[in-house]
């Protein structure tokens, strides 16, 4: 048994690299949905069966616990395949399985607080004394799922979602620096804008941008704290399996890379984040 890594694309490799460092002598199974992505600007109905196929793949290729390495899959698919699909393909598997996401140890790291901790509301809203923006794909920021879960725990942290329309894609398909680094300052400048000035903090809060995050930290001013989610969700992901030692995740440090698409090498960027070339094979 292994743990399954899903994404629409390339992105989920900046979650991988992070568990996969934490969990060393665990297995691994990775796939990017390369056939469908980019995932954010495709519906809400789409993106919840296009992550039921992946998670079913990973299942029968052996996962036994899928990290949805992906905030629009997160943000959009999770809660509706926990409670319309998941229960039912356990019975079918006849084994322990499980669908986890990756916004609920990001917003623990935003607030500083456990998930469990909602704030009690008593009297007047407090003033917003700090402002958080969260790059985000159209679907991530259409959920307001950031904004949303963020308010329930901390009054005093104001969120901004900023859509980067495209982005993900550009990254999925290698497009040089340049033609990034143009789209990420447009960004940057248009969440500026929104708020009347710089976040004091910023998630990138879709894992291909992770990928790029230099051009981010350089877009943004000097300093910036940017949460970094791969860190948060290898945190929660180590803590969640020492406490249901009933998911298998092996022992060989088996690593697989598996796509939808056109197998082969990854392009340059995702060989210059991921520190050597990535091959993938056709699942
Ligand atoms: N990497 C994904 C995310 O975190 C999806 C990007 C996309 O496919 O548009 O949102």
């Amino acid at each position: 048994m292994a743990i399954g890594v899903f994404d629409s694309g390339v992105g989920g490799l900046s979650i991988h690299r992070a568990l996969v460092d934490r969990m060393p002598q665990a297995d691994f199974i990775y796939l990017g949905d390369q056939k469908h992505a980019p995932y954010g600007e495709r519906s809400g109905e789409e993106i919840v069966e296009l992550t039921r196929q992946g998670c079913e793949t990973l299942f029968e290729a052996g996962a036994s616990l899928v990290v949805l390495a992906c905030n629009t899959a997160s943000a959009v698919a999770l809660r509706r395949l926990q409670s319309s699909w998941l229960a039912g393909y356990r019975q079918t598997a006849g084994r322990a399985v499980n669908v986890l996401g990756i916004i609920v140890p990001t917003i623990e790291a935003a607030t500083g607080l456990p998930w469990e901790h909602e704030a009690e509301r008593r009297g007047p809203k407090v003033e917003n004394v700090d402002v958080l923006g969260i790059f985000c794909t159209t679907a991530t920021a259409r959920s307001r799922v950031y904004e949303i879960e963020i308010d329930k725990r901390r009054q005093d942290l104001a969120v901004f979602s900023e859509p980067c329309i495209g982005l993900a894609g550009m990254i999925e398909a290698g497009e040089s620096e340049d033609k990034l680094k143009a789209v990420v300052e447009s960004r940057v400048q248009a969440l500026k804008t929104r708020i009347g000035r710089y976040p004091d903090r910023a998630i990138l809060g879709c894992t291909h941008y992770e990928i790029i995050g230099d051009l981010f930290k350089a877009a943004l001013p000097e300093g910036t704290p940017l949460i970094h989610q791969p860190s948060s969700v290898a945190d929660a992901l180590e803590r969640y399996v020492a406490r249901h030692p009933d998911y298998q995740i092996g022992t060989s440090g088996l690593r697989r890379f598996l796509t939808t698409g056109e197998p082969g090498p990854q392009s340059r960027i995702v060989e210059a984040f991921w520190g050597a070339p990535v091959t993938f094979e056709a699942v």
